[in-house]
C-alpha cells in the first residue's frame, strides 16, 4: 500500500506528507538492499504486552539482528519503540557479543506523538530524549531533527526508557484520578464538568487529560501502565499509583454497562447502538478500545447491535463479520433501538442533531460515556441520558 502513496491506517495530515516526500521515500521490507550503506537506522516496531505483563521484544530483537547481519558500514540504531528500563544497554551487549566487523552507536531516543496528531507532533515535539553515551550519536540525532538546543533532554538510556513509561503512566494517571473524582460526583449530586472546569484553571494541575469518561484504551496507555508495574517488580520495588490507575480503569470501562442494567436486568433481545468504536476520536485505531471491550460484554447475549464510527474500520467488519451491523448514518444506527451507548467523542457525534434519538429509537435511553452533550441542550429532549459525573436526565416518565 505504501509503495502505492496508500496509508495503511488513518492519520490526519500522513497521506498528504508521504505523497509530498514521495521522491525521498523507499519501502522495503527485510531484503538485504534495504541495509547498504545506511547512517541511521530507526527501530520503531511494536512492543505488544505479553501475559505477564511485561512488554514483548522479540520485534525488536529481530529488527536488530536484521541491521547486524545486513549492514556494510559503522552506524547508529535509535530505538523509538517503548521499551523496558535496561533494554538499550541489552541490546549493546547483545551487538557487541554478535558482531565484530562494525561499531553500531545505540541511542534510546522514545517516541511521544499522539495518535490523531502524529504530524504535527512529529514536526514540533515538545521535547525530544536522548539517552546515550555517544557524543557522536548525539550529534548525529541532533543533525537529524535540526530543532533548538532546548528541545533536548540529554541523558542516559536507562533514564530516557524511564521518562517515557513515567510521562505515559503519568497520563492515565490523571485519567483515572477524575474517573474516581466522577464517581464521587455521582455520589454527591456533584458535576464533574464544573469540578474540570475548575481543576484546569489552575495552571499546576493544566488542562489535559481531566475529561471523565469511560477510562483509557489504545495501543499505548494499558499495555505502558502494565510494563512499568511489572519492571517495579522486577527490582523488588512497586509503583502503588499506577497499580490502582490501571485497577481503577478497569473498573471504569464497562461503568456504562452496569448503568444500563438498570434499566434491562438482561440484555437479550435488546436493538442496542453504538455510536463511536475507536479508542478516541481522528484515529480508526480500536486495539484495547473501550468500545470494543463493552461491544464484546454485548455480544454475549443475544442482542441485535448496529454501530457507527465516523471514519470506517475495516478491521471490524474482519472480526465481527456478520455478528454486529456497521452502519455510516446516525440515524440509522439508532432505528427502532432500545438503548444507545456513545463510547468516543468524536466531532460528528457531539454536533449530531439531538432529535434524532427520540425520532429514531425504540426507547430512547442514552448511556454517554464520553459526557458528549451539555445537560443543558439534552434536558429539552424526550428521553433518558445518563452520563459521567453529572445527574442523570429522565424525560420519559
Ligand atoms: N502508537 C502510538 O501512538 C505510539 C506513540 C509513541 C510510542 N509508540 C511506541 O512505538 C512502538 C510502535 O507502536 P505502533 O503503535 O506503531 O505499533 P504497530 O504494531 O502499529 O506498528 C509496528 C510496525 O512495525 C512493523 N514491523 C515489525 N517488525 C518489523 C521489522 N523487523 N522490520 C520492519 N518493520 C517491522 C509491523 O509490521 C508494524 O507495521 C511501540 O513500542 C509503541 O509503544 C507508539
Amino acid at each position: 500500500m505504501l509503495k502505492n502513496d496508500e496509508v495503511p491506517f488513518y492519520e490526519p495530515m500522513l497521506e498528504k506528507m508521504i505523497k509530498k516526500n514521495k521522491k525521498r521515500l523507499n519501502y522495503d521490507f527485510l531484503s538485504s538492499k534495504l541495509y547498504n550503506d545506511v547512517d541511521v537506522f530507526f527501530i520503531a516496531v511494536g512492543t505488544p504486552e505479553k501475559n505477564d505483563g511485561s512488554a514483548d521484544l522479540k520485534y525488536v530483537y529481530e529488527a536488530v539482528d536484521g541491521i547486524i547481519k545486513n549492514i556494510t558500514k559503522n552506524t547508529t540504531i535509535v530505538i523509538k519503540s517503548t521499551v523496558p528500563v535496561g533494554t538499550n544497554n541489552k541490546i549493546k551487549e547483545y551487538i557487541r557479543d554478535n558482531l565484530k566487523k562494525f561499531i553500531i552507536n545505540v541511542v534510546s531516543n522514545p517516541e511521544f506523538l499522539s495518535q490523531g496528531t502524529a504530524v504535527q507532533d512529529e514536526i514540533n515535539p515538545q521535547r525530544i530524549i536522548i539517552g546515550t553515551d555517544s557524543k557522536q550519536a548525539i550529534k548525529t540525532i541532533k543533525d537529524i531533527y535540526k530543532h533548538k538546543d532546548e528541545k533536548y533532554v540529554l541523558t542516559d538510556s536507562n533514564t530516557a526508557e524511564l521518562i517515557k513509561y513515567a510521562s505515559n503512566s503519568f497520563l492515565a494517571l490523571k485519567i483515572s484520578y477524575i474517573n474516581e473524582v466522577s464517581n464521587l460526583c455521582e455520589k454527591f449530586n456533584a458535576n464533574i464538568e464544573d469540578v474540570e472546569k475548575g481543576m484546569k484553571m489552575d495552571k499546576r494541575i493544566g488542562k489535559y487529560f481531566l475529561n471523565a469518561g469511560i477510562g483509557y484504551g489504545g495501543s499505548c496507555f494499558p499495555k505502558d501502565t502494565k510494563a512499568l508495574e511489572f519492571m517495579a517488580k522486577s527490582v523488588n520495588s512497586e509503583i502503588q499509583t499506577i497499580t490502582a490507575t490501571i485497577k481503577v480503569n478497569e473498573k471504569q470501562v464497562t461503568k456504562m454497562l452496569d448503568k444500563a442494567r438498570k434499566y434491562y436486568s438482561n440484555f437479550d433481545g435488546l436493538n442496542v447502538a453504538i455510536l463511536g468504536i475507536t479508542y478516541k476520536p481522528s484515529t480508526d485505531d480500536i486495539r484495547d478500545s473501550p468500545a470494543i471491550i463493552n461491544l464484546n460484554k454485548l455480544l454475549e447475549y443475544k442482542t441485535a447491535i448496529s454501530v457507527y464510527n465516523p471514519i470506517p474500520i475495516k478491521k471490524l467488519k474482519e472480526i465481527y463479520k456478520d455478528r454486529i451491523k456497521i452502519v455510516n448514518n446516525i440515524a440509522e444506527t439508532l432505528k427502532n433501538a432500545d438503548i444507545c451507548f456513545i463510547f468516543t467523542e468524536w466531532q460528528q457525534i457531539k454536533e449530531m442533531n439531538l432529535k434524532l434519538f427520540e425520532k429514531n429509537m425504540r426507547k430512547p435511553i442514552i448511556l454517554d460515556g464520553r459526557n458528549c452533550f451539555e445537560l443543558n441542550q439534552i434536558k429539552d429532549y424526550r428521553v433518558i441520558y445518563e452520563s459521567i459525573g453529572r445527574k442523570t436526565i429522565n424525560n420519559l416518565n
